[in-house]
This record gives structure tokens, C-alpha cells and sequence, in this order.
């Protein structure tokens, strides 16, 4: 055969060419076009990966995939024109002559289809696959990218980035992840292109003929997943690039941040403030001004002489503390760090050998290779330092790198698990391979690890949270970061936040207490606020907003076992606790119009409907079924847009229909013994619902080996019946009684199998009353109506329990 080099009319790009060889392997099909070296292969039915190279060898990305191609699920069909790969679920459809492909849904609906004259083409080293725009195609996913949640017409850059202040549309951010969804009138897929080189997503922006990714160098190497849900899509882009762990559960509680608390004596002071104040909260941050002269490994001497004792006294409040890690290492000689890295050749180098300096706070710094395993060892063996003063997370900022000037050269050399590349193949993986260290460090204590991460690629989720770096004290940043949490929960960081309050800048009281109400139904629930900048803690803004702050963190402790419980499911199927209603609701429209496109729903059963502090009434858009406002439950049929008050005091949250929401009594920290009694709030809906009760000692990894209590519950509102099925797992629950507490339910009677129980009817209100305060800002509404509702309480027995109620 002739081999046909595919450049058009002497255009440089190359495209594959025509397929010139092929052969079966135990996973699908790998072979030559005129232009390049290929692969497919199947990782399951609803996971497809596609290789081109221009080497010999393809130069994978070591770093996000943890699982691996399957034998014996496909079936090949060869035929004159085409290649066909049919997994059962997908349809991949080859053709010949341009290595165009195709891919269907078992039914024979297109899902994505490669631009047939230019599929996957080369541009110098650059590498792209240009695929179809299908009509009324929606683009959701990418991570943490500004914007719309549907990112059609738009283009985004993959590239670390340590971007200050960013704006409503700046591009790249910090953490790159190459996984996006589309969607349109056949189906939805997935494509994660597995590149850790700058990308580009392009979306249909400037151009009407196709949706591209590309990168820099590099191979093409992308997986392609179809399931019919969005969440199927998700769960399999987590089964692949691996499940975010449990994390501890003091750090689901409140986290107090500042650029920076010091000295000790301001650190202690504000953990007392808290507990004076009746003001939960569990975490306190060390940002860089611990260390002596930004130096990681060390505490300041004069600012904390004892950080042992200090941590301790901390702890016995119920405040962990989280330090702060940058990875430049000061340039000192006498600074053992610096010494040993240099010593043991552990530091980035540029490639005459000499070692690569760059900028960051201590001034000239040293870069550890984060991409070696020799180095993340060496840098988790170090951080035994902060375990043995009793740190218990970390923090690990700038590591995108960052470094002043916000260029690295990119001769710079890397590691990279032994292949030894240049900084435009590391950049993107190096924070997460940072992340992966910090983890390694943590888990050294036998605890589970809480590391906050600022730079990530995909797969980061399996080390580290990720909150979304410097952003404004605006109205507009705080819906912002809404979205980016729910745009990284669509790409597999389910652990996210943003700073409240925002980082630069200085939030209006009113901006403050709508942030905390928000931030309250955030997956990670953190403040922060920049050096120089005036006091940010929730009592700085005046006693209403501390009241309205208080108010709903308290709620957020009540709501615990909720968050917990979606936690845990989290970690098991890879979906968001912040769900973005594109997952949910993928097909309706209306959720991606104006400011709908913030709503989401937490933890499955509530959905939060984000609104500007200064809007006093507000547009909500319900999705279909019935949901009840959170506050007076009034019930509202879905498929609407209602009109709602939102008053400061009250943030629209409405609880889905046939929710099993399980909350326990205030705690002002997770450390604190709640009263013994979980409140299961049981709303009618329609059929049957179910919910599955979570628990465990909050802190080991014993959970891991089924030290877990679990129980099924099962909300039957037609028949008006609760089952609590038996319980399972070793650990014991920590609640002694069960209370029901029934709404949109008409009660006279309730049994427990022949048995009646004492009906009691009492006033539920999710948020306490707020005390009077003069004068009353204009946007203020006074004390909702709370509803008079019926409830039960029955011993926690751990047998099945069947509960009727008429
Ligand atoms: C940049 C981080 O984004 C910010 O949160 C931190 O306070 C500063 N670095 C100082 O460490």
C-alpha cells in the first residue's frame, strides 16, 4: 500500500492518515496509519481509550489512571471500509482511509464523531482531535474554569497558574483537569485526555465546525466514556483516575484561615474567641508567617516558642491545626532542607545540571522534584517534624509552581517517574505530585489525612481538597465560586471550597454573612482573607452578621451526619457532595439559564439556590417534583421559577421531596459529644425513598475494613411507612434514640410494629431566631413562621424496625 501523508494542500497539518496495518490485542486493537502509531483499548464497557503517537512508543502520563484495560470484553468486526470495536455499551466505528471515529450508543445514536478530514491531526508537535459540534451540543466539566456551567462557544487553557485576583473570566487558574462532558439530543459522553502538557479545550469558540482538544506535545491519549447519565459519566471518569478517600471528620466542620494568624497568643486568643462566642468551629490555619523566615520545616521562634504546647492547648478547645507548605525551599546553606536537597539531588535542575532558583516568599528558592519518588519519600519523611509537634493537616500552596515573575523557563528538567522531561510536560502534574507527598507525609500518623491543595491534575482527588485560590470580595466572586466547586465536583474533586469572605479585598458585612450562609452547604467550609486586609473573622463584621454567620454554622454541625453520610457515598461512587443540577436534572433546560446555573443540590437532598447579599427578592428555578423551603416548609410544586424573599437572614434552600434528612444536636466542634439523639426529618413525597445512614470513628482508616455502621432507611410515603433496616458493620452507632420528625405528613397515630408511640407535636426551626437588632437594615425580614411538627422518638435499636404512621 502506499503510504498518503494527509497534508492538505500544503498545509502543515498533519493529520493521521489511513490505518496501513492492524492487529487484535487482548484489550481491542492497536496498529499503524501513514502517519503515526495506535491503540485502542477497552478499560470497561463504558470506558474506551484512544492512543496515536508519532513515536515508536507511546510516553503515557503516569500520574492520573489507576486502573487498567480489561480482556475480553470487546468484539471486533472488521469490515472493507471500517474497524467496528463494540464494548455493549459503545460502538466505536473506524474508518480506514482517514482514521476518522465514530462513537454510538448501543441503539446506533451517534454520541461524538471526529471531524472526518482533519480527527486527530498534528500541528508541529502540537496534537489535536477535532470532533463534530452536534446540535445543541452542552459542554459541562473541566474543573475548576470560570464562566458559564455550560461551556459551549468557550475555549479554555490547561496550565497551572497561580492567577491573583482573578476575574469573572480569567483562564487558566490553578488546577488543570482534562475531563469534559458533553451533551446534546443523542446521549452524553466523557473525554479525558490524558496529557499532562498545556491543552486547550476549544468548544465550538470562533469557529461553527467542530469541538477540539489539544496539547502542546505529547501523545494523543484520551479516554472516551458513554453511560446515559451524567452521573454515570462521572463515576466512571472517578473509577478511572480513582475515589476521593473519606477524609477526617473534624475537617468538614468550620476552618477559620488568615494571611496570617501570629504570634501564638493571637492564635489562642482566637480559638478562645470562638468558644466564648458559642461559635463552632475545628480547624485554625498557620499560614507563612509561622515559619522563621518563610522557611518550611520551621516555626519562629520569638512568634511561637512552643508550638507543641501551643497545638496541644489548641486541641484540648477542639482546634486542629493545619499548617501551611510552600515548595520552595530557601536557598541558605546552613538550612538543612536546603543542604540535604542539594546534597541528595532532589531539586529541580536545569539541563547542565546546575540547580534551577526562582523568587517565592523566603526570597531565592530551590524547587524539590516532586515528580521523583525519591523526593515526595523524602519530603513525607520530613514532614514527621510537624506530626510531632501534633499537626494534623496541611496545606500545600504555590505549587504550580509559583514564583515571582509567574514564568518558568521551560528547559527546566523533571524527573517524571524516570522519562526525564522539560517543565512543559511536568508543570501541570507537579502541584498534584506535591499534593501526593503532603498525603504521603500525613498518613504517617495513622490517621487520615486532610491536605488542602491550590494546584491539581486529574487524579488529585485521591491525595488532596482543592479550594480555588485567590479569589475578590464581590458579589460576583462568591457565585463564582459556587461554580467552580461544582464544575470540580463535575470533574471528580468532590472535596472543594472557596475562601469566604473572599481572599483580596474586604467583604461588606452583608457580602460576609450571605457568603457563610452559602458556604454552610459547601463540600469544604473555609474562610480566608489576605495579609493587610481588616479583621475577617465571622464577629468582625458587626453582632448580626456573627448572629447570621453562627446561625448557619451551627446548622452546619447539625447537618453533619447528612454531610457525612454524602461523604462517605463520595468516596464510593466518585459523585460531587456540591452537585451541580446538570448532573441531576441534565436535560432540563432551564437549569443552565442566568443565575440558575449556581443552584445545586447538597448533599442529594437539598438544593441551594445562591443569591447576591444585596438582592432582597430573588428568582428561583425548581426542578421538577416537590420541594419544600427549608425554613417554613411550604411546599412548592417543581418545573418553575418562583419568585422568593431573600432577606440576609435566609438563603433559599429547599429540601427535595421524600428526603430522609438526618441531623444531630448543635456541637461546637466534631470533637464534641452530640445529645445522643438523631433527628431523622422525613419528607412526604411520592413512593418510596431510601437514604443510608452512615458512620464511623471520623479518623482512622479502620473504615476501610468494615469498622463502618450502616443502615438502610426507607421512606414508603404512599403506604406511610419507615423501615430501618437491620444494621450493619461493627462499629456502634453514637446515637441512643431516634427521633421522627415528620413533614408535609397528616399524623394521628404512629406504631412501631403493634406498639404506639408518644406522638408529640413541637416547633421545628432550622435557623434560631435573630435577636432585634437597631436599626434594622432594609433588607431584613423578620422571623419566618415555623411549622408545628408532628415527631416520635424510639430507642436505636440495631434490628429492623418497621414504623407506621397514619
Ligand atoms: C497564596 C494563597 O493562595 C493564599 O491563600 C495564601 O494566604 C498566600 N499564598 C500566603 O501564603
Amino acid at each position: 500500500m502506499t503510504v498518503v501523508s494527509k497534508s492538505i494542500h500544503g498545509s502543515q497539518n498533519i493529520t493521521a492518515g489511513c490505518i496501513i496495518s492492524w492487529e487484535q490485542t487482548p484489550y481491542g486493537i492497536k496498529g499503524k496509519t501513514s502517519e503515526s502509531n495506535f491503540e485502542i483499548s477497552v478499560y470497561s464497557p463504558e470506558i474506551i481509550r484512544v492512543q496515536l503517537s508519532r513515536e515508536e512508543i507511546f510516553k503515557p502520563n503516569p500520574y492520573s489512571v489507576v486502573s487498567l484495560p480489561q480482556e475480553g470484553l470487546v468484539e471486533i468486526i472488521d469490515q472493507e471500509q471500517k474497524i467496528l470495536i463494540l464494548t455493549g455499551k459503545i460502538q466505536v466505528k473506524i474508518d480506514r482511509d482517514n482514521f476518522a471515529i465514530t462513537y454510538l450508543d448501543k441503539k446506533g445514536h451517534v454520541l461524538n464523531q471526529d471531524d472526518p478530514a482533519f480527527g486527530v491531526s498534528w500541528l508541529g508537535t502540537e496534537v489535536t482531535n477535532y470532533k463534530k459540534l452536534q446540535s445543541d451540543e452542552k459542554f459541562i466539566g473541566l474543573g475548576e474554569k470560570t464562566g458559564p456551567i455550560n461551556k459551549a462557544g468557550k475555549a479554555y487553557t490547561n496550565w497551572n497558574t497561580d492567577n491573583f485576583a482573578y476575574g469573572n473570566d480569567s483562564d487558566p487558574l490553578y488546577m488543570s483537569i482534562p475531563f469534559y462532558m458533553g451533551m446534546h439530543h443523542n446521549g452524553a459522553y466523557g473525554i479525558f485526555l490524558n496529557n499532562t502538557h498545556k491543552s486547550v479545550f476549544n468548544f465550538g469558540a470562533s469557529n461553527n465546525r467542530f469541538a477540539y482538544f489539544s496539547a502542546e506535545d505529547g501523545d494523543m491519549d484520551y479516554f472516551f466514556i458513554h453511560d446515559k447519565e451524567i452521573s454515570g459519566i462521572i463515576s466512571a471518569y472517578t473509577q478511572l483516575t480513582g475515589l476521593p478517600p473519606m477524609p477526617p471528620k473534624w475537617a468538614l466542620g468550620y476552618q477559620q484561615c488568615r494571611y496570617s494568624y501570629y504570634p501564638e497568643s493571637e492564635v489562642q486568643t482566637l480559638a478562645q474567641t470562638f468558644r466564648d462566642k458559642d461559635f463552632p468551629g475545628d480547624v485554625i490555619y498557620l499560614d507563612i508567617h509561622h515559619m522563621e523566615k518563610y522557611k518550611v520545616f520551621t516555626f519562629d521562634q520569638e512568634k511561637f516558642p512552643n508550638p507543641k504546647a501551643m497545638i496541644k492547648a489548641l486541641k484540648a478547645k477542639g482546634f486542629r491545626v493545619v499548617v501551611i507548605m510552600d515548595p520552595g525551599i530557601k536557598v541558605e546553606e546552613p538550612y538543612g532542607p536546603y543542604r540535604e536537597g542539594k546534597s541528595k539531588d532532589l531539586f529541580l535542575k536545569y539541563p547542565d545540571g546546575e540547580i534551577y532558583e526562582g523568587q517565592v516568599w523566603p526570597g531565592w528558592c530551590a524547587f524539590p522534584d516532586f515528580t521523583s519518588e525519591e523526593v515526595r519519600k523524602w519530603w513525607a519523611e520530613k514532614m514527621s517534624y510537624y506530626l510531632e509537634l501534633g499537626v494534623e493537616g496541611f496545606w500545600t500552596d504555590m505549587n504550580e509552581p509559583a514564583s515571582w515573575g509567574q514564568f518558568t523557563p521551560n528547559l527546566i528538567n523533571f524527573n517524571y517517574e524516570g522519562e526525564q522531561v522539560s517543565h512543559r510536560k511536568a508543570r501541570n502534574i507537579y502541584g498534584m505530585q506535591m499534593a501526593r507527598a503532603a498525603h504521603q507525609g500525613a498518613v504517617q500518623n495513622h490517621q487520615r489525612p486532610f491536605v488542602l491543595t491550590r494546584a491539581g491534575f486529574s487524579g488529585v482527588q485521591r491525595y488532596a481538597a482543592a479550594w480555588t485560590g485567590d479569589n475578590v470580595s464581590s458579589e460576583d466572586h462568591m457565585l463564582l465560586g459556587v461554580r467552580l466547586v461544582n464544575s470540580l465536583g463535575l470533574s471528580g474533586v468532590s472535596f472543594a471550597g472557596y475562601d469566604v469572605g473572599g481572599f483580596c479585598g474586604e467583604a461588606s458585612p452583608q457580602l460576609y454573612a450571605r457568603w457563610m450562609s452559602i458556604a454552610a452547604f459547601s463540600p469544604l467550609f473555609r474562610a480566608h482573607s489576605m495579609i493587610n486586609s481588616k479583621d475577617a473573622e465571622p464577629w468582625a463584621f458587626g453582632e448580626e452578621v456573627e448572629e447570621i454567620s453562627r446561625n448557619y454554622v451551627k446548622l452546619r454541625y447539625q447537618m453533619l451526619p447528612m454531610i457525612y453520610a454524602a461523604f462517605y457515598r463520595s468516596s464510593k461512587n466518585g459523585l460531587p457532595v456540591a452537585k451541580s443540577l446538570t448532573i441531576d436534572y441534565s436535560r432540563d433546560t432551564k437549569i443552565y439559564e442566568g443565575p440558575y446555573q449556581n443552584q445545586y443540590l447538597f448533599c442529594d437532598q437539598l438544593l441551594i439556590a445562591p443569591v447576591e447579599s444585596n438582592k432582597e427578592i430573588t428568582k428561583v428555578y425548581l426542578p421538577e417534583g416537590t420541594w419544600y423551603y427549608l425554613f417554613n416548609d411550604k411546599q412548592y410544586p417543581g418545573k418553575q421559577e418562583i419568585y422568593l424573599d431573600t432577606p440576609i437572614n435566609y438563603l433559599p434552600v429547599f429540601v427535595k421531596e421524600g428526603s430522609i434528612i438526618p441531623m444531630q444536636s448543635p456541637i461546637a466542634h466534631t470533637g464534641e459529644q452530640h445529645d445522643g439523639n438523631l433527628r431523622l426529618h422525613l419528607y412526604k413525597g411520592e413512593g418510596k425513598s431510601q437514604y443510608i445512614h452512615y458512620e464511623d470513628d471520623g479518623q482512622s482508616h479502620d473504615y476501610q475494613s468494615g469498622h463502618w455502621y450502616q443502615r438502610a432507611i426507607i421512606l414508603d410515603s404512599d403506604r406511610q411507612e419507615l423501615t430501618l433496616d437491620k444494621v450493619k458493620g461493627t462499629f456502634p452507632s453514637t446515637f441512643e434514640k431516634i427521633e421522627l420528625i415528620f413533614h408535609g405528613f397528616d399524623i394521628r397515630k404512629v406504631k412501631l410494629e403493634e406498639e404506639e408511640l408518644a406522638l408529640s407535636n413541637k416547633v421545628e426551626a432550622f435557623l434560631p431566631k435573630i435577636t432585634d437588632f437597631d436599626p434594622l437594615p432594609d433588607n431584613r425580614l423578620p422571623y419566618l413562621e415555623t411549622p408545628v411538627l408532628p415527631r416520635v422518638i424510639i430507642n436505636n435499636s440495631p434490628k429492623r424496625m418497621v414504623i407506621k404512621f397514619k
